[in-house]
């Protein structure tokens, strides 16, 4: 096969991996117009925010892992890149559209995606518990009965030792985080639309020892935020001076 030949098989497997990409944030779109309040967010999750926040976590160690709101499946993948043969994987989505495209891309003998709401958990889990519950779903813009039912769900559906692991777009969530766990270790991941807040929440706080006080790691996303986006703002005038 000459080069010319192999360039065009990796344009080809490139422009249906971009059209897969493109078919999948359409129908996350036409999610979030529907249901706006359920989804919480115009964009998938970043790749690197999806990593920092699985990297809070031993994926790895995990027998029995949890997410809740698969979208289009942007953490799944990563997880099911991290665990064990076999290990099993429950994905809770409660839009069908988005739960059967995920079933379908993603198909793998650990993975179970379930089309109810992530607060049924338990019903699923067969007596087991989880080792680690990896959500993204928007706790903030949800009514706040099925806000406190999820996360309450998750607390109950937790091994002694495992790990919620949380993405938002705000912190305003941390007061029903604190109520549930009594160690909450916090992270930024800049590199998503907007920038992410990350939460590791441990059931038991025995491994989590670093966890800074609260109130220093309160104040830290409020000051990060203004000052990256101070930098970006000099910096665009300081390429405009330049021309
Ligand atoms: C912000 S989107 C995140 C999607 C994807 N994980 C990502 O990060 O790109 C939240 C997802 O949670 C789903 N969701 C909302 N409430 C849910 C619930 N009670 N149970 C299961 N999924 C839910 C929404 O349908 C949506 O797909």
């Amino acid at each position: 096969m000459s080069a010319g030949e192999t360039k065009g098989i990796i344009l080809a497997g490139q422009q249906a991996n971009f059209g897969e990409d493109l078919r999948r944030r359409v129908l996350f779109l036409r999610s979030m117009i529907s249901h706006p309040r359920e989804v919480g967010a115009v964009w998938p999750t970043s790749r690197w925010a999806v990593r920092d926040l699985l990297d809070m976590g031993d994926l790895p160690r995990a027998r029995t892992v949890v997410e809740f709101g698969i979208g289009t499946g942007v953490y799944t993948s990563e997880i099911l890149k991290r665990l064990q043969p076999d290990a099993t994987f429950l994905a809770f989505e409660i839009d069908p559209d988005l739960a059967s495209a995920a079933a379908t891309r993603l198909e793998d003998p650990r993975l179970r995606v379930i089309n109810d709401s992530a607060e049924n958990v338990e019903n699923y889990l067969e007596g087991a518990k989880a080792d680690f519950i990896v959500s993204s779903v928007p706790f903030t813009s949800l009514p706040v009965d099925v806000r406190h039912s999820l996360l309450d769900a998750a607390r109950r559906a937790l091994a002694p030792d495992g790990r919620m692991l949380v993405l938002q777009y705000s912190t305003t969530v941390l007061p029903d985080l604190q109520r549930l766990f009594p160690s909450i270790k916090r992270r930024l991941s800049p590199v998503n639309i907007p920038p992410a807040f990350l939460f590791a929440c441990s059931a038991s706080g025995a491994d989590m020892q670093e966890t800074p006080e609260p109130s220093t790691v309160a104040k830290r996303p409020y000051v990060f935020v203004p000052l990256a986006l101070g930098a970006l703002l000099l910096l665009r005038r300081l390429i405009r001076r330049r021309r």
